[in-house]
């Protein structure tokens, strides 16, 4: 059996998540099927070599460890470390820039910026929200209206208009391969999950950004929210450590996710 290296924070405090537990589930099924050595992502530098392949999961927000985090990633590119998911992404594992080069592209995002000069071309909007460049789990955010921005000249930080969305839906990317959509149809609860049915017009959407990033091996959560208008834009292209919310899927799905995901496992080790 090949030995794997899972990394996890087990008792991070996610809000409405419980990290924990999608971890003893998942571990429960990979351990069929590889060694599994549990790990702290704040203390994964010393054990690379200890594993086949390092499996990056719940792994919290990195911006509490930052530094620790920034060596770990240099680490694995220069020893050529085997990882899933692979540091190649363009989107969450760098922060949030992406969302500015997406926008630029003029792939369908949230319209964002990041310099209060440019507020205007964001249109008219009674409130804005104001998040951390490299910022994640809500942390820094914050609900402002235009003057308040103006007053409080952030820096480091993106602008984007507050957005009277329907609703928000999850697509769930194994490779480059769709797996399941979750949807929170109550909009504030966000982590009050349900499975959603995908249009192939919705996958047409979140696929792009799947082939924009284009990482060598991975699971990356597209986050979109649905406009009164029925178009979606994306909110986040989580490509570091997306939660799965695993445990909220049908068994059958949940099984053939797991199925799916040891396959790629296997062929990386
Ligand atoms: N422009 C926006 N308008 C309204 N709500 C938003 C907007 N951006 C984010 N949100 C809400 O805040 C949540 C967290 O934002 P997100 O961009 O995903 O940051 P994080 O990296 O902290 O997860 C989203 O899931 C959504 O509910
Ligand atoms: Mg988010």
């Amino acid at each position: 059996m090949k030995t794997i290296l899972y990394l996890t924070d087990l008792y991070f405090e996610a809000n409405g998540r419980n990290y924990y537990e999608e971890d003893l589930f998942i571990t429960s099924k990979l351990r069929e099927h590889f060694n599994i050595l549990i790990g702290n992502p704040q203390q994964a530098i010393a054990f690379l070599n200890k594993a086949d392949l390092i499996v990056f999961r719940n792994t919290g927000a990195v911006i509490g460890y930052q530094e620790y985090f920034d060596g770990f990633v240099k680490a694995v590119q220069k020893q050529n470390i085997n990882i899933f998911n692979s540091f190649d992404g363009k989107a969450d594992i760098k922060g949030k820039q992406y969302l500015l080069d997406l926008m630029n592209t003029e792939y369908p995002v949230i319209p964002t910026v990041e310099h209060i000069k440019e507020i205007d071309t964001l249109g008219d909007s009674k409130k804005y929200i104001v998040k951390i460049k490299n910022g994640a789990d809500s942390i820094g955010m914050e609900i402002l209206t235009k003057e308040e921005i103006l007053k409080a000249k952030p820096e480091g930080k993106l602008i984007q208009p507050f957005l009277d969305f329907e609703y928000e839906v999850s697509f769930y990317y194994l490779d480059d391969k769709f797996q399941y959509a979750l949807y929170a149809p109550q909009k504030e609860k966000r982590w009050d999950l349900q499975e959603y049915d995908a249009t192939p017009e919705d996958l047409d959407f979140a696929k792009q950004f799947i082939q924009w990033n284009n990482i060598k091996t991975g699971i990356t959560r597209v986050d979109a929210c649905r406009m009164k208008d029925g178009s979606l834009l994306l909110v986040e292209l989580e490509d570091l450590n997306p939660f799965l919310s695993i445990e909220l899927l049908s068994e059958e799905k949940r099984n053939s996710f797991m199925d799916n995901w040891v396959a790629v496992l296997k062929k990386l080790t």
